[in-house]
């Protein structure tokens, strides 16, 4: 995506083909930098941090940080120990464990001589794959919300979405943003209203920003007035990303995403989710049970941050200091209040048979 003039991915190289950069997601959408990450360690706490976020972009940044731990040891036990500390960064989001998984045994097979070389590859191909399986679920999904804007006879298309799924959720493109930026420079007139997503609010933050950054017209909304909006039939459909969903087709997303799920039910409203194959759970059926679902720290729900007038970036305490909270990260939809899932392959009902049709090779992997 383009910003200040400038072509960027979420994460790439330094010229040397070394270290690597990557947006710094905590300043958006106040300031735009870029941080550099020369060890495994700080890949794993740029993870952790959210300096990095979002499914495909931390599976990405994993793979990323297992190549700059064999930069450092390329020993089994030094890779085993590097990949044991970035997949305990977060939990939630499958990427993560697949793109570590594809690495780290790809690694452990090849002599000591070629693993660095083999990492900073694959890693490489994993970037530049979840980049194409972007694009491509643009083009799927766009095809949805044409479909919608011509049964509107050119007539707006309302799109309601939850937390960040866009560019700067993986490498580019984005997920659930990715149809509605094919869509938009497709010429189809739409609307996005943006779900601010407490507690750490990617859509107030990062949603609006990449579409004020690509001039898409858009409201930011509270959490809560998704049903009422629906109620009015002000949104033709949800789209939402994910990060992970089981082979039933379970949807695990941003807490929030299931009342979202359930108001587009009772309203009538179609609710896609918008997922590369990496993201699906092939070793799970039930996503209630069998999802872990990460719970970060309650400063994160007692506090809020956001630009003083004067610039600076301050954090302010919104609870009682007496009060109790905690801070779960993600929700499962079950799979019946899913419409379809648009993927790179296609767009699927939400079930095994419809996942199976799209991966079929992947059906007996398990
Ligand atoms: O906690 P985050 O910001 O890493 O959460 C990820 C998300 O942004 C969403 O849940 C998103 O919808 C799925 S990531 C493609």
């Amino acid at each position: 995506m383009r910003i200040e003039g400038r072509d960027y991915k979420t994460i790439w190289l330094d010229a040397d083909g070394r270290r690597v950069h990557v947006v710094d997601q905590t300043l958006l959408p106040h300031r735009f930098a870029t941080r550099t990450l020369a060890s495994a360690g700080e890949a794993a706490r740029a993870i952790a941090d959210m300096i990095v976020r979002g499914a495909p972009l931390i599976g990405a940044t994993g793979a990323y940080g297992l190549a700059l731990a064999a930069r450092e040891n390329v020993g089994d036990s030094y890779i085993e120990a590097a990949r044991a500390e970035l997949l305990a960064t977060r939990p939630t989001a499958v990427n993560l464990r697949w793109a570590l998984d594809r690495v780290s045994s790809l690694l452990l097979a090849a002599p000591l001589s070629e693993r660095s070389a083999l990492a900073y590859a694959e890693a490489a191909r994993i970037a530049e794959e979840d980049e194409a399986c972007c694009e491509a679920i643009g083009v799927n999904g766009a095809a949805i919300i044409a479909g919608v804007a011509a049964r509107k006879a050119g007539d707006t298309v309302n799109i309601l979405t939850h937390c960040n799924a866009g560019w700067l959720c993986a490498v580019d493109w984005g997920t659930a943003l990715a149809p509605i930026y094919k869509a938009a420079r497709a010429g189809v007139a739409l609307h996005v209203y943006v779900d601010e997503t407490r507690p750490r609010n990617q859509g107030a933050s990062l949603t609006a920003f990449e579409l004020l950054n690509e001039g898409v017209a858009h409201t930011v909304v509270a959490d809560n007035a998704g049903g009422h909006l629906m109620q009015h039939g002000m949104v033709d459909l949800v789209i939402v990303g994910s990060d992970r969903t089981t082979r039933a087709g379970d949807v695990c997303n941003k807490i929030g995403t299931y009342l979202k799920a359930l108001a587009a039910h009772e309203n009538g409203v179609p609710f896609y989710v918008a997922l590369p194959g990496s993201t699906v759970d092939w070793s799970i059926r039930d996503g209630v049970k069998d999802i872990p679902i990460e719970e970060r720290s309650p400063r994160e729900v007692t506090h809020i941050s956001g630009q003083a007038e004067n610039g600076d970036i301050v954090e302010v305490r919104l609870t009682p200091k007496g009060s109790p909270a905690r801070n779960f990260g993600f929700d499962v939809t079950p799979s019946r209040f899913v419409t379809a899932l648009i993927t790179e392959r296609g767009v699927c009902e939400a079930s095994e048979s419809g996942l199976g049709a799209l991966y079929p090779e992947k059906l007996g992997a398990f």
